[in-house]
């Protein structure tokens, strides 16, 4: 499936991931891309006789083209990342890839990868640096290529990579036959990682869709009493136009199915499962204010300004919240009002559990719910802000705080109320 985001997006990504290493260039200008093309001609085609390369596939709008260059700007490496299904690698293999992988909706796809001399080859690992960096800075918890065969024992063996389709039948005019292989962002695996330098820290930590996926069936049938008393508490001051932002399964919209004083509602996550849960649910309540739900990120949405608007249990897991936090004011209209709830570090799941399970223990989804709970808050970097610091943030995007409390989840909450 293709990625819901936009080329804008992706550059600005890259920007942060090519801040510490200048050696990787991106096509920007119709001359980068007319080198790059030259390059490939001279060097790639003679190899692989029936790729296209020509300066309408270098520089789309739905790929990036990055390059290397020596110290004379003759340019030594080159590849493509796509989020277009058949850009660079052939629709019909994205097809079998997401048949065999069913949680394969959300990937990176790279392409026409070509290191041109030998002595060159330290640029795999920042060309793998940057791959990794820039799928989990878009929040991808794929990547998907064609290699050769012959490469496979290194793919598998130290970048971890699921062989989606041992020989694929392509050679493209070359001797070589390719496979097509993926890589798992939370699958890599030490060895990788220290290959590639210091990522290790930090990257398996980030969230991806596809944690969300995986939690969106249990977190849609469970609902704590701690969580309901948050949403009734955020529902008072929804009216109007209302967005949702990280939606997850709807559970606002479910509450403010027949509330009158609510004309729409918009939910807006960007975890497929979620949305997919959230869609079957709005619809089956059968709504009397008009709801939707639209797939992708909070940072892409602009289809529609809203007068109030919610985010409940999203913020700790944006890798940039103060360009959240702005997108979502230039969202709002004025005096609009936003409700975000986010938990800080008192926290204690160890005693929202014991009190949870005084009702839910006998549901047969909650033991998986608590343990999605747990991984989501410990093994990831949950971002656990302070109040201060909370307060700090909105209001360098705009807001004005007109209250806010710890009085949910024990203490562990912050609930703002927020207006513009
Ligand atoms: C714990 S769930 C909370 C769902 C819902 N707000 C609730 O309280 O029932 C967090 C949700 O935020 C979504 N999310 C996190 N970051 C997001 C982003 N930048 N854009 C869209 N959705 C995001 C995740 O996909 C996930 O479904």
């Amino acid at each position: 499936m293709n990625l819901p985001f936009n080329k804008d997006r992706v550059l600005s990504c890259l920007d942060g991931v090519l801040n510490n290493n200048t050696r990787l260039k991106v096509v920007a200008e119709r001359n980068d891309g007319l080198k790059v093309c030259n390059f490939l001609n001279d060097i790639y085609k003679p190899l692989f006789p029936e790729i296209r390369v020509n300066e309408t596939v270098i520089n789309t709008e739905t790929s990036v083209c990055l390059y290397t260059e020596d110290e004379l700007g003759v340019i030594t490496s080159t590849v493509s990342i796509s989020w277009l299904d058949g850009e660079v690698v052939p629709k019909a293999l994205m097809e079998e890839a997401a048949l065999i992988n069913k949680n394969n909706e959300v990937t990176l796809q790279i392409g026409r990868f070509y290191i041109g001399a030998v002595k060159e080859q330290s640029l795999l690992r920042l060309y793998f640096k940057c791959f990794v960096e820039l799928a989990g800075a878009l929040r991808v918890s794929t990547i998907t290529g064609l290699v050769k065969s012959k490469d496979l024992r290194l793919h598998e063996g130290r970048f971890k990579a699921d062989v989606l389709v041992r020989n694929t039948g392509l050679r493209f005019g070359s001797a070589h036959v390719f496979a097509l292989v993926q890589w798992s962002l939370n699958r890599l695996g030490s060895r990788f990682y220290k290959w590639l330098g210091d990522l290790q820290s930090t990257t398996p930590k980030i969230f991806t869709a596809q944690d969300w996926n995986g939690y969106a069936r249990p977190f849609a049938s469970v609902q704590t009493q701690v969580q309901q008393e948050l949403q009734q508490e955020a529902v008072k001051h929804l009216k109007g136009k209302v967005g949702d932002f990280g939606c997850g399964s709807a559970k606002i919209g479910l509450m403010v199915s027949d509330n009158n004083r609510v004309r729409s509602y918009v939910g807006i996550d960007a975890s497929i499962e979620m949305t997919r849960i959230a869609r079957v649910l709005l619809k089956e309540i059968e709504p009397i204010n008009e709801q939707s739900i639209h797939h992708g990120l909070i940072e892409d949405y602009t289809l529609t300004s809203f007068e109030t608007a919610v985010s409940l249990n999203s913020y700790y897991s944006w890798p940039n919240p103060l360009t959240t936090l702005k997108h979502i004011y230039n969202l709002i209209e004025t005096d609009g009002i936003f409700i975000l709830a986010t938990p800080n570090k008192t926290l204690d799941l160890v005693l929202l559990d014991k009190q949870a399970k005084k009702e839910l223990i006998a549901h047969p989804d909650y033991k998986e719910f608590r343990e999605h709970n747990l991984k989501l808050i410990n093994d990831k970097d949950a971002n656990l802000v302070e109040m201060s610091e909370l307060i700090k943030q909105v209001q360098s995007v705009g807001f004005k705080v007109e209250a806010c409390h710890q009085e949910f989840y024990c203490g562990g909450l912050n609930f703002l109320v927020l207006s513009k």
